[in-house]
């Protein structure tokens, strides 16, 4: 087994309003990764501020902030062989219009700036741990035995 490691995902307010909770979480869990924290919030503005720090300077960050801000997101913590690889590639591309189908964007969504999900950047090398820091605490991050890892992994 190798690379077992921990990614950052979040459903967003349009999927949320929606009723596409229940989808995301259920393409991950098919998938086999393991949910190791969960919790429903509307984000403060200082904390989506900070999540999206890098692109703080780009013309469209304050429309992505009064989106990410506008309902309850559902900021969540996988683990898995490749996670963060994995999910990236579920998700598609981040212009739905480029999203392959069978992606959740490819599927969901059809606009740049309502794309039904967040998940951290693979090519980000500190990207898991710093949105893990923002959105949860350490005990909300629960350990647990996967029962089915044995056939989910060599
Ligand atoms: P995310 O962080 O939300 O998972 O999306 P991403 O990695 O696929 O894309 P990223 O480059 O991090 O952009 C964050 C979000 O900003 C919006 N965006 N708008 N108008 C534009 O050119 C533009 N570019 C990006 C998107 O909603 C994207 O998800
Ligand atoms: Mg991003």
């Amino acid at each position: 087994m190798s690379d077992r490691e921990r990614t950052f995902v979040m459903v967003k307010p349009d999927a949320f309003a929606r009723g596409l909770v229940g989808e995301v979480l259920s393409r991950l869990e098919e998938r086999g990764l393991k949910l190791v924290g969960i919790k429903v919030v509307n984000l403060p503005e200082e904390r989506a501020r900070e999540h999206y720090a890098e692109h703080t300077d780009k013309p469209f960050f304050d429309d992505l902030i009064e989106f990410i801000t506008a309902g309850p997101v559902v900021p969540m913590v996988w683990e898995g062989q490749d996670a963060t690889r994995q999910v990236r590639e579920m998700i598609g591309a981040t212009d739905p219009l480029e999203a392959a189908p069978g992606t959740i964007r490819g599927d969901y969504a059809l606009d740049l700036g309502r794309n039904v999900v967040h998940a951290a950047d693979h090519e980000d090398e500190g990207a898991n741990e710093r949105e893990i820091a923002i959105h949860f605490d350490d005990e909300e991050l629960i350990e647990y035995e996967q029962h089915d890892a044995a056939w989910l992994y060599e």
